[in-house]
């Protein structure tokens, strides 16, 4: 395959509300980001993708948009955009934006004109049925039926999302043309390309038929008919062709419901977008994504073995998007650790064990340093509305309160979504004032101003793994294949990534037991170890949570 310029970059996910206030109001903003950008560069990233900033009533924190070439007022002014490209431009930090084009806000001036006039053109950009009923039974992702009643007429329109978050209807040609616009502006900004949102969702069943209930609402999630559905491949290749070809951009598309046989399409030579999310190994832990009430249980070879066939079936065909944390997911130490999630030792693990995966690894704001999940009291102190829909939804399905808020608190979104932990002040460096949403540590146990300056930090640790996948010595980590290495062993992973010149093997132990891992080619060295690991001529012996990412020597047969 060709070497893409975007394949060698290290993303670092912000997500803006939470991750530095400039202006003491207790929202994060642009000017707070670009007051962290040494710190980015310092750790090594090379790219950021920051989390929707346009204009918002901010229902879904920004991903409800009324006006997309406006910058939020919470987050700054174009001014404070531009003045963010630049700093970033002179340390070398590219910049990927959050395009929102399943939906857009209700209080977006499209949605309102269509609303005002019924004879509006703007009727045929968003979803409407006429209709005495709701025209069928489909969920939202976010709870409740897909349509929304009008208030004085017989008319419905559609929210895959929630009800402030009406789709775009992506069958209307003029539609398009709007939204291909809007991008090519924000690329002429100069920023390096796009993470897209919910893409696979604007192809409809357009049928609309009423589907099997899977729930006691009488309702079936939507996805069955509403996501990646036969025909998207029309307006992914039109968007590719029109918007993000002429620009070299990058887009990273987050793409449920596409099935490995049908990443040629999507990633392959002549794909729909450079990389797309899978989310398999995220959602290990639930049913599906969007179903946090209905647990699974699991074990590290499960993990493992997500991991393992993903990486496969991207290899064949493109280029992954390797990630263990986002503002969707809660935290990864919390997800994967369980009982260790404070151990600094385990979470260098979690680093190790998918950092140096096939694809281009991005990291989320605070996992660099371990953020845990945060417990929260009652109902009334969560901010997601999917986690407040959860409880609900979890609660009719025969859950009692309590078990329902055991639920949301382990799997809310907000867990990823509190505060940046910067420092030991009260505020935690985040803000001067309190925070829109309650700090996760009372007690600050992890936070940058402990770790930046301790190299057995977990914070240095991603700095050097960061550092490792930059070095020339090193590209095959990059650019190399992979295979993995079947293990006796459930709770250890291994995978070697190699070319004709080198390999390296990365070995994890995600146990509290010690393990000893049998080498098959001499070791010539040792890149990074998170402590405890002994090597002999035939074995790796790996201490409870032990990792290692070891040169060895090539023979050629893999
Ligand atoms: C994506 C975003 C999520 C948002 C949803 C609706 O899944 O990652 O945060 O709530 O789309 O836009």
């Amino acid at each position: 395959m060709e070497k893409k310029w975007w394949q060698s970059e290290i993303v670092y996910q912000i997500y803006p509300k939470s991750f530095q206030d400039s202006n003491g109001d207790g929202i994060g903003d642009l000017n707070g980001i670009t007051s962290r950008l040494d710190y980015l560069a310092d750790l090594g990233i090379t790219c950021i993708w920051i989390s929707p900033i346009f204009k918002s009533p901010m229902a879904d924190n920004g991903y409800d948009i009324s006006d997309y070439f406006d910058i939020a007022k919470e987050f700054g002014t174009m001014e404070d955009f531009k003045v963010l490209m630049a700093e970033a431009k002179a340390r070398g930090i590219k910049v990927l934006l959050d395009l929102v084009v399943n939906h857009s806000s209700d209080e977006h001036p499209w949605f309102q004109a269509a609303l005002a006039d019924p004879q509006s053109k703007y009727r045929g950009y968003y979803i409407f049925k006429e209709s005495a009923e709701r025209p069928n039974n489909w969920r939202s992702i976010f709870g409740g039926s897909v349509w929304e009643k009008l208030p004085n007429e017989d008319v419905y329109y559609y929210h895959t999302f929630h009800k402030k978050q009406p789709d775009l209807n992506w069958e209307n040609a003029e539609l398009r043309e709007e939204v291909y616009q809007m991008i090519t502006q924000w690329l002429e900004l100069g920023i390096a390309g796009f993470r897209i949102d919910a893409i696979t969702f604007i192809k409809k069943d357009l049928s609309f038929q009423s589907i099997e209930p899977d729930g006691v609402d009488g309702l079936a999630k939507c996805t069955k008919v509403s996501r990646n559905q036969p025909g998207i491949e029309v307006f992914l290749k039109e968007l590719n062709e029109r918007c993000f070809k002429p620009y070299d951009a990058v887009t990273v598309a987050e793409a449920p419901g596409v099935e490995y046989d049908q990443l040629d399409e999507f990633i392959g030579e002549d794909g729909f977008f450079s990389m797309i999310f899978d989310f398999k190994a995220a959602d290990l832990d639930v049913v599906s994504g969007s179903e946090w009430f209905k647990p699974v249980q699991w074990k590290p070879k499960d993990l493992f073995d997500k991991f393992k066939d993903s990486q496969l079936a991207i290899q064949k065909v493109g280029w992954g998007a390797p990630f263990i944390e986002n503002h969707d997911q809660n935290r990864a130490t919390t997800k994967y650790l369980k009982e260790a999630e404070k151990n600094p030792k385990a979470a260098k693990a979690l680093a190790l064990m998918y950092f140096n995966l096939y694809g281009t690894p991005f990291i989320y704001q605070g996992q660099e340093i371990g953020m845990i999940n945060f417990n929260r009291e009652g109902l009334e102190s969560f901010d997601d509305i999917s986690s407040i829909d959860q409880y609900h939804r979890g609660m009719a399905e025969g859950l009692s309160s309590g078990e329902a808020l055991a639920v949301i608190n382990y799997r809310s979104r907000d867990n990823a979504r509190t505060p940046m932990q910067w420092d030991d002040s009260q505020y935690v460096g985040f803000s001067t004032v309190a925070p829109w949403l309650a700090i996760t540590e009372q007690s600050l146990e992890r936070s940058v101003a402990d770790q930046i300056h301790d190299e057995q930090s977990l914070w240095y640790f991603y700095k050097k793994l960061i550092a490792l996948k930059k070095m020339p010595s090193c590209e095959t980590l990059v650019y190399g294949q992979i295979a993995f290495v079947d293990l006796e062993n459930p709770e250890v992973f291994a995978y070697r990534r190699f070319d004709e010149k080198s390999s390296y093997l990365t070995l994890v132990n995600l146990s509290n037991q010690e393990v000893e891992f049998p080498l098959e080619n001499p070791i010539v060295d040792i890149l990074i170890e998170n402590g405890g690991m002994s090597l002999s001529h035939r074995h790796v012996t790996l201490p409870p949570y032990g990792a290692t990412l070891l040169k060895e020597t090539t023979n050629g047969n893999y």
